[in-house]
């Protein structure tokens, strides 16, 4: 009944602060979860053959006391994440191990340590309780969330909050995730929702999009420049989806490295014209038992590059793919050029030819999501219609496993939503003309 009258409040469109203050707070919400008692399920299986669908529930769960910093929020939509992904594998280790060490910093970090972890590291919705600390934010507002969770304790994160000490991403490395209809995130998380777009439209770029906007835009990443010529590996993906609009926003060119025709055509669709389908040019970088490296399959992706760009290297290769890839983009980007890295989904034991890197003084660039001011600019792009969501899917909160299985088995487009207290798609939308001016950016990965 009370989560009932939290989404009709939410629907009926008041946004009073009194409204919200005054509805009543249900004892238990509902939310994806894995359990720790589960985390042999798959064992000795391999990372392929490990389904979401087995370890993820949907559970009726206690709401925890709020934090002095923290906000309760009511979720209407999330998504799925590729950290959703090792969520329910329990790889590359249980995330049990991350809630245990957050438990033991202090009062409130010991509620996370809990039997079940409630993953999600996106959210749209609205506030409905603040705590005692928080002053900027108010119950009533229409909000999305970054994941950065920070405690800003020591001095070491107050130049760039990323590097604090206790830096977590929020529903992966904490509790009280985003797929769920409740959840808990530090007030400094909370960011205005886009007026022109969905619940499930906006609740989407929120982790990829200041992912790639630090990766390959801020000074702590790539610092992309007008004109600068950028390998984007996994380009329709999640992360790659993000860091195309930004090249070709900049002003600079991407060079999308594909799996498909149909995300080759996608990218076309958001404005790229130098695609590379890697499985049609059937590279091998590996041999068979991913022992050996073969240097010739880097120097064939080179001289691609060349062909499509008028005998030019890259000056970034936006990296993520790891293991399989790592060799190639350190070989194909120019002198003096840079390598960004913030994941190793293929493995993390990379290896590269060092000759390559030293003796042309290229750089390699570690990113890892995003400060809050980050976020706050890369989320600020998307209200203003520079950089536009890229959802193909949305499931309900009861189909997270499966919309789980879509991402680790690379069958899907972009982002993948998920509805949370929203009834159905297409609502929250508050500024119809704005968004009419974008309907066909935002539409163009829909059903993909
Ligand atoms: N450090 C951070 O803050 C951060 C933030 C976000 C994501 N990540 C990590 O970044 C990775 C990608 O995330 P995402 O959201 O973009 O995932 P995604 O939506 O699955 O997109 C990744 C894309 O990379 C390509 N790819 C996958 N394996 C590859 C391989 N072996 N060789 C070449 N290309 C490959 C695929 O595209 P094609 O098949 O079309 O080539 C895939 O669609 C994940 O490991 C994720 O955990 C890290």
């Amino acid at each position: 009944m009370t989560m009932d009258q939290i989404r009709d409040a939410i629907l009926s469109g008041d946004r009073a602060e009194e409204t919200y203050a005054n509805l009543p707070v249900p004892e238990t919400y509902r939310g994806a979860t894995i359990h720790k008692d589960e985390i042999e399920m798959f064992q000795g299986m391999a990372s392929r053959d490990k389904d979401p669908r087995k370890s993820i529930h949907i559970d009726d769960v206690p709401i925890p006391e709020l934090a002095p910093d923290e906000a309760l929020v009511a979720v209407m939509a999330s998504a799925i994440n590729f950290n959703t992904v090792w969520t329910s594998i329990f790889e590359p280790a249980p995330t049990f191990g991350f809630l245990e060490r957050y438990g033991r910093l202090n009062k409130y970090s010991k509620r996370h340590d809990l039997p079940y972890h409630v993953m999600g590291s996106d959210l749209s919705g609205v506030v409905l309780r603040t705590g005692g600390h928080v002053s900027k934010w108010k119950p009533g507002q229409e909000v999305v969330a970054h994941c950065l969770s920070v405690e800003l304790e020591d001095a070491d994160g107050h130049d760039d909050t990323m590097m604090d000490p206790q830096q977590r991403i929020w529903g992966f490395e904490t509790n009280f995730g985003g797929l769920a209809e409740l959840a808990i995130v530090k007030a400094n998380q909370l960011m205005p929702k886009p007026d022109h777009l969905t619940w499930e439209e906006s609740a989407s770029p929120g982790l990829v999009n200041s992912t790639a906007y630090r990766q390959l835009i801020s000074k702590n990443g790539a610092s992309l420049k007008l004109g600068d010529r950028v390998l984007i590996w996994g380009a329709s993906g999640g992360l790659g989806s993000y860091a195309v609009q930004m090249a070709l926003a900049a002003g600079a060119e991407p060079i999308c490295v594909v799996s498909s025709p149909e995300k080759a055509e996608i990218c076309r669709a958001m404005g790229a014209e130098l695609i590379i389908d890697r499985r049609a040019e059937g590279y091998r970088f590996w041999n068979e038992d991913g022992t050996e490296q073969d240097p010739k399959e880097w120097k064939r992706l080179g001289k691609k590059i060349r062909e499509l760009t008028g005998g030019h290297d890259v000056d970034i290769v936006f990296e993520h793919p790891g293991r399989e890839t790592f060799g190639a983009s350190v070989y194909v980007t120019r002198k003096g050029g840079k390598i960004v890295t913030c994941a190793s989904t293929s493995g993390y034991m990379h290896e590269y030819d060092n000759r390559y890197l030293w003796m042309n003084l290229k750089r390699i660039i570690s990113s890892h999501f995003a400060n809050y001011r980050e976020s706050w600019e890369a989320n600020a792009l998307i209200n203003r219609g520079l950089i536009h969501p890229t959802l193909s899917r949305t499931y309900s909160l009861d189909d997270v496993g499966q919309a789980t299985l879509d991402v680790h088995h690379n069958k899907h487009q972009g982002k993948v939503g998920v509805l949370a207290l929203a009834p159905q798609e297409g609502l929250g939308v508050t500024n119809p003309d704005k968004r009419a001016k974008f309907e066909t950016q935002i539409n163009r990965f829909k059903d993909a």
